[in-house]
């Protein structure tokens, strides 16, 4: 495989006041922006090769309409203020492309608090529960799954997926899968400052987004820095709950690979819900999942609704005869090596720092995605490959 380079930018924070009249206008404070900043990214993008440009959110200041119209006139076109002229081009590329997601801020409407990605969606494609982008860069198809994790009751940094956008995938071994939110899921060791308490459900989208068997996941929204390629059962110990993480396991893992398992017609009638027996007795997860798996093998099994005790269902269990295969899916899952990426803001006003990642991903090597990445900073004039 020919190597594929994708640019991950988040927070730009851009604001609606990007010029007045043929001037460039700073926007300061912690949610404006750093014109000499954002002018070196677009210099820095315009000399260096590329294939793809992920953008995690929060492209606008406070969500005025102008704001997306500057950010999505830069990408697509180009404009000329004062003395520079600024853009990618991108609707006439052939060859690169652009995928964003919304961020919290994009969600503001120009107040203060999440109202609606109406301004937002009128410049860039809504994200819809289980969208989905396919490319083919390089003879290599790249699949980027989109997740909106802003929602209308969030108040100022909130997030959450919704369930029905937590949808299971089926995913092949010879593609690239990235999956790309706002909000972070994780505690990341290195900012212990950090939680990822803004986002309502992130136990749940941590759970989801280690076992559905991403290659890569790009997220932003601390203005902060973090990228590493980590075993699943590595990051699970970043999980934002520990207390959860082994029901995580339990509860979601088998789920996903279940559903994950490929020329299954019966998969999407599969009842995740535990019924309970006619007294009323829950099944074990672990004897619920087993009875979901056998089913899916083929085995004719009764639902503990058909029987008075629990005992009764569990014996139905212990009879078929035992099958490793489960537990080996479930090793492997948490073998698989993810490339997390977050991306600080690349061009906000009162950032400790501008900058931005570069992946490139080289290759699959028995399923595993061969991947390196450079770090990018602005040091007042220019953005650098940090060394
Ligand atoms: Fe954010």
């Amino acid at each position: 495989m020919e190597p594929i380079k994708v640019i991950h930018i988040s927070d730009l924070h851009i604001s609606d006041d990007l010029s007045h009249g043929d001037k460039w206008y700073d926007i300061p404070g912690r949610h404006g922006h750093n014109v000499k900043a954002f002018l070196a990214l677009d210099a820095f993008l315009k000399t260096t090769e590329w294939d793809l440009l992920l953008i995690t959110g929060d492209v606008s200041r406070i969500g005025e309409s102008d704001s997306f119209v500057w950010v999505k006139d830069w990408l697509e076109g180009n404009y000329t203020i004062g003395n520079f002229t600024v853009g990618l081009n991108l609707s006439k590329s052939t060859v690169r492309k652009y995928l964003i997601v919304p961020g919290n801020h994009d969600r503001f409407g120009g107040n203060i608090w999440q109202g609606s990605l109406n301004l937002y969606n009128k410049e860039f494609p809504e994200v819809k529960a289980g969208s989905v982008e396919s490319l083919t860069i390089r003879g290599c198809k790249v699949n980027i799954h989109l997740f909106d994790s802003t929602t209308s009751d969030g108040g100022f940094a909130g997030g959450k997926i919704e369930q029905n956008a937590l949808v299971p995938k089926a995913l092949k071994d010879t593609e690239i899968d990235i999956a790309l939110l706002h909000h972070p899921f994780l505690h990341l060791p290195e900012h212990p400052r950090e939680t990822a308490k803004d986002l309502k459900n992130s136990a749940d989208v941590a759970a989801y987004m280690l076992y559905t068997g991403f290659d890569a996941i790009f997220f932003g929204h601390t203005h902060k820095r973090y990228i590493e390629q980590k075993s699943v059962k590595k990051l699970s110990r970043c999980l934002p709950d520990k207390r959860q993480q082994s029901s995580s396991d339990l509860r979601r893992a088998p789920k996903v690979i279940l559903q994950m398992m490929e020329n299954n017609t019966k998969i999407v009638n599969v009842p995740y819900r535990r019924t309970a027996t006619k007294k009323g007795q829950l099944p074990t997860r672990k004897s619920y999942f087993d009875y979901l798996f056998f089913l899916m093998q083929g085995y004719e099994l009764d639902d503990p609704s058909n029987y008075q005790y629990i005992r009764e269902f569990y014996d139905q269990i212990n009879n078929v005869p035992s099958d490793i295969r489960i537990q080996d899916m479930v090793n492997r899952a948490k073998q698989k090596e993810i490339l997390i990426s977050l991306a600080p803001s690349a061009c906000q006003a009162k950032n400790t720092y501008c900058g931005f990642n570069i992946v490139t991903f080289r290759g699959f090597s028995n399923g595993q995605l061969d991947t390196s990445w450079n770090l990018v900073d602005f040091n007042g004039s220019n953005f650098q490959i940090l060394p």
